[in-house]
């Protein structure tokens, strides 16, 4: 059986730091609000010059270093993104010719604030049914220009960024030991982009209206993402035999401190098991779990056998969760010189 382990991880979050305060000096909204309803103090927002291709290329260059890999080495580039740079060609194509990646097909993949989980399962089943031994999964946001800065519900959220792993074949028992992927109608239309699509294509007057930016309502979409980040989790643990005592951190989608501490009570998880990084980051949509497990990969190095459960809930609306053995690195990159000699 040929498992998919991750062998480099990196993000980038751009340098531009946007405070609660800054926003309340344009929309009526305070630090302390901001601050105790969703944990966020800041946000980062890309520069002028940067887009989703660029900042998702440079996390891609610090997960290709970690795994010591060079862009030939890899099979296929996933890119999971809402906000990719054009609505064609793919955003992954642009970070394919951007790493010089020759070898490698491409493709995009959106479910929102799932996208990070849904492109590193779907990976999974390309290395498991053999079609690839190395995949970059990508996920890159510019939530930034879809934002109205004037509708205070929910310009105090979103943030920018970029994270990528390099996903590796294995034989160990190790790397990705269970997924769980869901979707179910979001029929009040309670979290949507609705123009810049072929149903509302943009025009004068969608720009007029801020139609192409986020809208939301967002203490119900709060529910639906606690609900359905706890099922996933315990499905995805119950799949991989895996109890809350035997995972070492659950890295959830950053998009709120209380619905991260609303799934881990209901997970009966201690805090201290549950990575945040929302305060810095906000919500940076399909980038926030990879972001989170590259910061939290730097502030507490895996060993070998760690469990690790990962879960997401966006737009759509998706969810996706995903438990993970840590792999022994130092035996993979030992792998690939005998494969090369071979
Ligand atoms: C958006 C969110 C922070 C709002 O917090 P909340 O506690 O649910 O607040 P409500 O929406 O019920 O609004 C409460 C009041 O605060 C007001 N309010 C909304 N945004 C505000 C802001 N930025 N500053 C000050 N007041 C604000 C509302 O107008 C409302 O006022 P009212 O009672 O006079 O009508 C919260 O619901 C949330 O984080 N939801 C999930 C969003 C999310 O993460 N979505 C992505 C999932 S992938």
């Amino acid at each position: 059986m040929t498992n998919a382990a991750i062998t480099g991880w990196g993000y980038y979050c751009p340098p531009c730091v946007l405070t609660n305060r800054e926003i309340a000096e344009h929309v009526d909204t305070g630090d302390g609000w901001i601050r105790s309803r969703t944990g966020i103090s800041e946000r980062r927002i890309a520069g002028p010059e940067e887009t989703t291709s660029t900042m998702a290329t440079t996390a891609a260059r610090r997960a290709l270093d970690q795994a010591r890999l060079s862009p030939n080495d890899i099979d296929l580039i996933i890119c999971a993104t809402t906000t990719p740079d054009y609505l064609l060609p793919a955003t992954a194509c642009l970070i394919q010719h951007q790493l010089g990646a020759e070898h490698a097909g491409a493709f995009d993949l959106n479910s929102a604030c799932s996208g990070f989980l849904s492109a590193l399962i779907v990976g999974n089943q390309f290395i498991q049914a053999g079609t690839c031994r190395r995949i970059l999964v990508v996920a890159g946001e510019t939530l930034s220009r879809f934002i109205n800065w004037k509708d205070r519900q929910t310009c105090i959220l979103f943030g920018d960024g970029a994270g990528a792993v390099v996903l590796e074949a294995t034989r160990q028992s190790a790397g990705i030991l269970s997924t769980v992927m869901g979707c179910q109608p979001d029929a009040e239309r309670l979290l949507t982009i609705d123009a810049g699509g072929c149903a509302r294509p943009a025009s004068a007057e969608t720009v007029a209206e801020s139609a192409h930016c986020v809208r939301m309502r967002g203490n119900d979409v709060f529910r639906q993402a606690v609900r359905h980040m706890t099922q996933a989790s315990q499905d995805a643990m119950a799949k991989a035999n895996l109890l809350p005592d035997d995972i070492r951190t659950v890295v959830c989608h950053q998009a709120n401190l209380r619905i991260i501490r609303a799934v881990q009570d209901r997970l009966g998880m201690p805090s201290e098991k549950t990575f945040v990084n929302v305060q810095r980051t906000g919500n940076t949509g399909a980038t926030s779990v990879a972001i989170a497990l590259g910061q939290m990969l730097g502030e507490q190095p895996a060993r070998v056998g760690d469990h690790y459960l990962m879960v997401a809930f966006g737009g759509g609306f998706t969810w996706a969760a995903v438990t993970l053995r840590w792999a022994d690195l130092a035996l993979i990159v030992g792998d690939r010189g005998l494969q090369k000699s071979a």
